[in-house]
């Protein structure tokens, strides 16, 4: 099992699509066993596959919120949530991919969690007990770092940073390398950057094509890979996001979906497995 969180500091940048389109290509194309863990309380990913009164019906009592024993219904503060609970199977029908949902309240993950040791080890404890489940396991992160990412990291064996190629995440990604270089250290762990992935590019403007390879030459001097597929901006991703249905299987047949399954090859490649 190998675990990998979509991380950018910066919002909008295409990292829930990012997590929902390979994920569904790992899936669909590759036949792994894959889990979407959501822990962005602006729950996109969740809401990527289910409709708002299905989740508020079925799944609102089991979320990450849960896993990360934030809530108080269990019998004991110190019996541990069944992290199986959360997970719902076979979502928008793609039989092989499983989701844990996201929730609103993890907003407060932080204040509520400060006064409890360890408390940036939860998520990476908890997925231990699905190891043998999946083949992969990715992790939709909110734009920052704070202690839910954290969570994510430690649990994680690498990063993908989704980045659009303009100034600011010019400026934006020396920015996170060294963050996540710190909680390398601080939280004694090896998360690895697997790769810096363009996103949303638009050929024609001028601004793209002068920052991409900027951003490359950045990705070569802190020694991260970045992926040589980009994901142009194709309003099928975002018109699949609103539809409850990934564009995998919405528009199997648009220029997003060919260059994510493109993305999806070239980073088995690097992990050894094409
Ligand atoms: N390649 C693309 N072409 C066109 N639209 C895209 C593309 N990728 C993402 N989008 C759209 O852009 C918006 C932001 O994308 P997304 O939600 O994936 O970003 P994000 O990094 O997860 O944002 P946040 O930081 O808020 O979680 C969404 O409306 C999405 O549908
Ligand atoms: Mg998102």
């Amino acid at each position: 099992m190998k675990t990998i969180s979509f991380i950018n500091m910066k919002g909008g940048v295409g990292k829930t699509t990012s997590v929902v389109e390979v994920a569904t290509v790992l899936v669909k194309d590759h036949d792994k066993r894959v889990l979407i863990i959501d822990i962005d309380p602006q729950t996109n990913a969740t809401f990527s596959f289910i409709e708002y009164d299905d989740w508020q019906k079925n799944v609102e009592q089991n979320t990450i919120a849960d896993v990360l024993g934030m809530n108080k219904h269990l019998s004991s503060r110190r019996d541990e949530y069944d992290i199986n609970k959360a997970v719902i199977k076979n979502v928008s029908d793609i039989v092989g991919l499983d989701l844990i949902s996201s929730h609103l309240s993890l907003t407060f993950l932080d204040l509520d969690l400060s006064a409890q040791a360890g408390r940036e080890m939860i998520l990476s404890r908890q997925i231990k007990k699905l190891e043998e489940e999946y083949d992969y396991i990715l992790i939709d992160c909110p734009p920052n770092l704070t202690l839910a990412p954290q969570n994510a990291l430690v649990a994680s064996d690498y990063i993908i940073t989704p980045i659009i190629p303009d100034f600011y995440s010019f400026l934006g990604l020396p920015l996170l390398k060294n963050r996540v270089d710190r909680l390398n250290r601080d939280l004694n762990i090896d998360v690895e950057f697997l790769g810096c992935l363009f996103t949303r590019v638009e050929r024609t403007v001028n601004l793209h094509s002068e920052f991409m390879p900027k951003i490359r030459n950045i990705c070569e001097e802190y020694g991260i890979y970045d992926f040589k597929t980009i994901v142009p901006k194709n309003i099928k991703l975002s018109e699949a996001s609103s539809s409850n249905s990934p564009a995998r299987v919405a528009f199997p047949d648009s220029t997003g979906v060919s260059a994510y399954k493109t993305i999806v090859n070239e980073m088995l490649r690097k992990l050894g497995e094409l």
